[in-house]
């Protein structure tokens, strides 16, 4: 089976950097230690409080030797920021201010007036789209429509343990192939509960960022992605 990459999320690196407005633990050494210990692409949040990755982050990840998979909501600000920086890709993420963390997919069904036009701009600018769904059919099909090319499936609820969603998540994988979707998947993955995922055949691409951030405390940084890696590695190959 076709190897499946692996995009480091480290927004959790600047979470810590923040917490003591310190100028260390810097996300962007982190994404160079990344990428020598195996990640395929690195991904950021640029969330509109800035709570985590800042604007320089961004900018400075830019020139990292991998893919930039930048992380935002589908707003005027954003799309500018990206259209300005031009990531390899920009992930369109719902988002809502008080939230701990991204706890659903975008509608894409539900708010196509508003995703049209800013995946039009960034794909113009030369920026691979891709928008983060729940596993439904309704939103594969509104992605497909919208013209993203690619869509994340949002692990989360599978991650929560809710029973259904791995069969969810592998039917969503399916339709979105066979609508000429490129497929991702992300949120809530640990050692523990990534093999089933990484096992989907179509699903190409893994973000995961807050359980590798957290594991770097023990077994540090590096060590946590060749784990991870050979976990996704053995998924693929028993299949
Ligand atoms: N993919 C997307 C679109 C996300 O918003 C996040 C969380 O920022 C992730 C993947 C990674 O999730 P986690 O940090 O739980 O691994």
């Amino acid at each position: 089976m076709n190897r499946q990459r692996l995009g480091i999320n480290l927004d959790h690196v600047a979470t810590l950097r923040n917490a003591r407005g310190a100028p260390y633990p810097d996300p962007i050494r982190a994404a160079h230690l990344a990428v020598e210990a195996g990640a395929d692409g690195i991904t950021l949040h640029l969330r509109e409080d800035r709570r985590h990755v800042r604007d320089e982050d961004i900018r400075r990840a830019r020139d990292l030797p991998v893919p930039l998979n930048m992380e935002m909501a589908a707003t005027e600000e954003m799309v500018g920021i990206a259209c300005g920086v031009r990531p390899h890709a920009c992930c369109l993420v719902p988002e809502r201010r008080a939230e701990i963390t991204t706890e659903g997919g975008l509608d894409a069904a539900g708010t196509r007036n508003a995703l049209g036009p800013c995946i039009a701009r960034l794909g113009d600018a030369g920026i691979r789209v891709s928008l983060f769904i729940d596993p439904d059919e309704h939103q594969l099909r509104a992605a497909a429509d919208l013209g993203a090319p690619v869509v994340e499936l949002h692990t989360g609820a599978y991650a929560d343990g809710k029973a259904g969603e791995l069969e969810r998540l592998v039917e969503a994988a399916r339709i979105a192939a066979s609508l000429g979707l490129e497929v991702h998947a992300g949120h809530g993955l640990t050692f523990d509960n990534v093999r089933p995922i990484a096992g989907i055949p179509a699903v190409r691409e893994l973000n995961i960022g807050h359980f590798i951030v957290g594991e770097a405390v023990f077994i540090g940084l590096a060590e946590a992605i060749r784990r991870m890696r050979a976990i996704m590695d053995a998924a693929r190959r028993s299949r």
